[in-house]
């Protein structure tokens, strides 16, 4: 059976839930936090070590600014009711991408990443303000700044997800075939599921059909 270690999702589909069903994009986000919650519980239930989120690309800068604040504000609540919950269940959080918010946001992010840097049940990646190419980018200009050679393990050593597994699966919702942005290195031997529904209707029982699949598939990474 395929080791299992680490799941990234993009989360896609909230504003269109939340049009559909809330006739509001907003209601959507707020929906989609509650599958955020069960797909953690799910995780850990599962033994995998490492959940990546999409949460907020640094593409997501050009959406009204209304909905990028009521994002923020919905993650602002997160923290300060949750941080203490997911610290309990010894849960660690680190946020990938560049933490330029604000004053406020940024403070709870350091705080939470503080707080949970020590525990081992499951690492959750937060990804925020993140953007894949940048990420490669930065890796390589630290790479020649410290006159490093440019070598696969030297490129993985100097990306933010350093220190941790590569996703053998990668999910999206949402019924968007696109990796937009994410995690594109990392990813080079992910098995990757489009998944139609969209992200506040992806219940537990679609992320258990889709570990199922991917520990029956034959992985052999380009030999036969
Ligand atoms: C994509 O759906 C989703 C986002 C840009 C935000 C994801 C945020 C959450 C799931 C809730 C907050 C999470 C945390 C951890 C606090 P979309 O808005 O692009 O959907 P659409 O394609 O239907 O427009």
């Amino acid at each position: 059976m395929n080791p299992l270690n680490h799941v990234a999702i993009i989360m896609d589909g909230n504003g269109r839930w939340g049009l559909k069903y809330k006739n509001s994009r907003n209601a959507g986000h707020q929906e989609g936090l509650k599958t955020v919650e069960k797909i953690i519980q799910e995780t850990i239930h599962q033994k995998i070590k490492y959940l990546t989120l999409y949460a907020f690309s640094t593409e997501n800068w050009k959406r009204p600014r209304k909905e990028i604040k009521y994002l923020f504000n919905l993650l602002e609540n997160f923290l300060i009711t949750k941080i203490d919950k997911l610290n309990d269940q010894n849960i660690k959080l680190k946020i990938i991408g560049i933490k330029n918010f604000s004053t406020k946001l940024n403070k709870l992010l350091n705080l939470a990443e503080k707080k949970t840097f020590k525990n081992t049940k499951l690492q959750i990646n937060l990804a925020l303000n993140y953007g894949s190419k940048s990420e490669i980018i930065n890796a390589l200009k630290k790479l020649k700044k410290d006159k490093k050679q440019i070598n696969e393990k030297n490129l993985s050593k100097n990306l933010q997800t350093r220190d941790i597994p590569d996703p053998e699966i990668l999910i999206r919702t949402g019924n968007t075939k696109r990796l937009s942005n994410f995690l594109l290195w990392q990813a080079a031997y992910s098995e990757i599921f489009f998944e139609k529904k969209l992200w506040p209707s992806f219940e537990r029982r679609d992320f258990k059909k889709i570990i199922r699949k991917y520990k029956s598939i034959k992985r052999n990474f380009g030999s036969i």
